[in-house]
């Protein structure tokens, strides 16, 4: 009996989307005889039975084109906006897999998508995930799709920047993605030659960063480029969600740990930003010219690099391999130079930050970028 899967796109869309699903659509098909139907706008076109038949026609022509063909969403299962109400959807959604006879559904997301696909594996559903996002903080894998599209574009901005940067005399700031983890910034300072970078996890001392500019104008340089990872904090920052983190931990009660979620919510709210009183901050201190430059989801959008569409659709089609040896409640990811399958319930609820020793923010010293510490 030919088997019969779905697949949908959920959290924030990227590029290498559509490639993924094509070649799973396309390998799923032709090559396993498989039916394939996608579901719209992440988990709540399953809540909400959206669907769409992806068939030849759709399959065709989306290989270079950003986002996702079937939309895409944040929604949890478990907490889904429905009418204005906080809805738990996870009994719908398993009804719908059941009322279309699928054999395995196949989320493509990124951190939150492993946890929410846990939760249908935890239901009884044959699932398997793709990764997908420009932040490459997915735990166990290597690298995930859409990540080399935002470094291509990030370090292209950084370029551009350099040169009103020399003329100018400036500090020019670029804000980079990447949620909590500092790859983007990372590799994107390094690829572009950025003077400072400032990551999520090495939180910096502004004083430093100003004594490192200084220095560089001392010897003649009069212009700095500083990448800071959207998530990055100064010591005083860190320290604080430190507190606020243990003390959700702790928390005793329900009550108690909703508060403290609140609380730790409310410091990222507010923390979104933070790289204009870091720009403002700087030209007080080193007495330069100093702009900002926020790249936000440019850094998300267009045509996915080469790499990403070659890593979506070996994903894509290593995937629809998997399913027709039914193995399930597992996450496709990149293991060095082979795809492997990662059991899920190890992936989700982990991040994969950058570690302290790796070995980029070593070459980044070596060439004399400053990280704030
Ligand atoms: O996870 C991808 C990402 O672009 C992060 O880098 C960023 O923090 C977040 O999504 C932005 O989310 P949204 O598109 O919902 O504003």
């Amino acid at each position: 009996m030919a088997q019969h899967i779905g697949i949908l796109t959920s959290g924030g869309d990227c590029p290498g989307l559509n490639a993924a699903i094509r070649g799973l659509g396309k390998a799923a098909r032709e090559s396993y005889g498989m039916r394939v139907v996608g579901f719209l706008n992440g988990f709540r076109g399953l809540a909400l039975d959206q669907t769409v038949d992806l068939d030849g026609a759709m399959l065709s022509g989306i290989l270079t084109d950003g986002g996702t063909i079937l939309g895409t969403s944040r929604d949890k299962p478990h907490r889904m906006n429905i009418g204005g109400k906080e809805t738990d959807m996870t009994d719908a959604i398993v009804a719908t897999y059941h009322k279309h006879h699928l054999d395995a559904l196949v989320c493509i997301g990124g951190g939150g998508t492993q946890k929410n696909a846990l939760r249908l594996v935890e239901k009884g559903l044959n699932v398997v995930t793709l990764p997908k996002t420009i932040d490459n903080d997915i735990s166990m894998t290597d690298r995930s799709f859409g990540f080399d599209t935002a470094l291509g574009i990030a370090t292209e901005a950084i370029d551009r920047l350099h040169s009103t940067a020399t003329s100018h005399e400036r500090v020019i700031v670029l804000e980079v993605m990447g949620h909590r983890a500092g790859w983007l910034a990372l590799e994107a300072g390094i690829a572009g030659g950025a003077d400072v970078i400032l990551l999520p996890e090495i939180p910096y001392d502004i004083n430093k960063i100003a004594e490192a500019i200084r220095k560089r104008t001392q010897g003649g340089k009069r212009f700095s480029i500083v990448v800071v990872a959207e998530g990055a904090m100064s010591v005083d920052e860190a320290r604080d969600v430190k507190a606020l983190v243990d003390a959700r931990d702790a928390a005793d009660s329900k009550k108690a740990r909703v508060e403290a979620k609140e609380k730790l919510r409310n410091f990222h709210d507010e923390h979104v930003g933070h790289t204009i009183r870091l720009t403002r901050d700087l030209e007080k201190l080193t007495g330069q010219e100093s702009r900002l430059t926020i790249l936000g989801h440019l850094q998300r959008g267009g045509t996915p690099s080469a790499a990403d569409r070659v890593f979506a659709t070996w994903l894509g089609t290593e995937c629809a391999e998997a399913l027709d040896t039914k193995k399930y409640g597992v996450m496709l990811g990149l293991d060095g130079t082979k795809l492997k399958l990662m059991p899920l319930s190890e992936v989700a609820g982990n991040m994969r930050l950058v570690p302290l020793d790796h070995p980029l923010i070593t070459s980044g010293r070596r060439v004399g970028t400053t990280f704030g510490d």
